[in-house]
């Protein structure tokens, strides 16, 4: 594999398993506030979050490429709200969709078919995650201060996690 794609590749691998330790972070910020749901949804997005993680590590290594393996960086752990949580959140997807779409020009300017492939499930994939927390926020935008509000959200995020786990 080009040397520069198979380093875009793992500093990649790294991004999502900061995410994996950010949603895990914030997930035990939920647990100390006692919104036992938003804990469990976000504990489901760090599991996503180490599934993808391993996408990257089993695609680099079934392309013989090197690994490098990189600190991982220290997450943000104090939080003003939950909106400012899912605020965060969203940012973070998006910061990750910004970087497949420049691996995958990387990947057709150095005409690897095969990769420029294989991160097309992550593009459906972060539309998919972007949706997600975009409707959160928009939910915990309209439902402000509203502690009644707060509590019926936390209750149906906890339902659609235990769902999907
Ligand atoms: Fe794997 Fe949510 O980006």
């Amino acid at each position: 594999m080009n040397k520069q794609l198979e380093k875009a590749l793992y500093q990649q691998l790294n991004r999502e398993y900061f995410s994996a330790y950010q949603y895990l972070a914030m997930s035990a910020y939920f647990e100390h506030q006692s919104f036992k749901g938003f804990a469990s949804w976000m504990r489901r997005q760090s599991d996503e979050e180490m599934e993808h993680m391993m996408k990257y590590y089993t695609y680099i290594i079934d392309r013989d490429g090197e690994m490098a393996f990189e600190s991982i960086a220290k997450p943000i752990q104090k939080f003003s709200s939950p909106l400012s949580v899912f605020q965060a959140g969203l940012k973070q997807e998006k910061e990750i969709t910004k970087h497949i779409h420049n691996l995958i020009e990387l990947a057709i300017s150095k005409k690897d078919h095969a990769t420029h492939h294989f991160l097309q499930w992550f593009i459906t994939e972060q539309v998919e995650e972007e949706s997600s927390f975009k409707d959160i926020v928009h939910q915990l935008s309209l439902i402000g201060t509203n502690k009644a509000g707060l509590l019926m959200l936390d209750k149906k995020l906890g339902e659609s996690a235990s769902r999907e786990s």
